[in-house]
């Protein structure tokens, strides 16, 4: 596992996108539980960071796809492929990412 961030600069309720070994990562925190996706919305390649966090919802800005962050499952319309998730641990206050 490889230490991407410090939980701390991912407050509750916000997202924050990372470059890690080629990867475009988005580590989002909702209430305190953190995940990690592909920043790369596989509908149409946006950037999800530029969207709406919403409780475990990430809504794409550029369509309006949206998908569960916890799973990468799609929620809505018009993305049909599940986002790529990452593995993730907390160590102290140290992000670890499966990657
Ligand atoms: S690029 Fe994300 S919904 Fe189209």
């Amino acid at each position: 596992m490889r230490r991407v961030a410090s939980a701390h600069e991912i407050p509750a309720g916000t997202a924050k996108p990372f470059r890690v070994r080629g990867h475009e990562v988005l580590i989002c925190n909702v209430d305190g539980e953190f995940s990690a996706i592909e920043d790369v919305c596989t509908h149409d390649g946006a950037a999800l960071d530029q969207g709406e966090l919403s409780g475990h919802c990430i809504v794409c800005p550029r369509h309006g796809a949206t998908f569960d962050v916890r799973t990468g499952a799609v929620l809505a319309l018009p993305a049909v492929i599940p986002l790529r998730t990452y593995g993730l641990r907390l160590d102290g206050d140290d992000i670890l990412i499966d990657l």
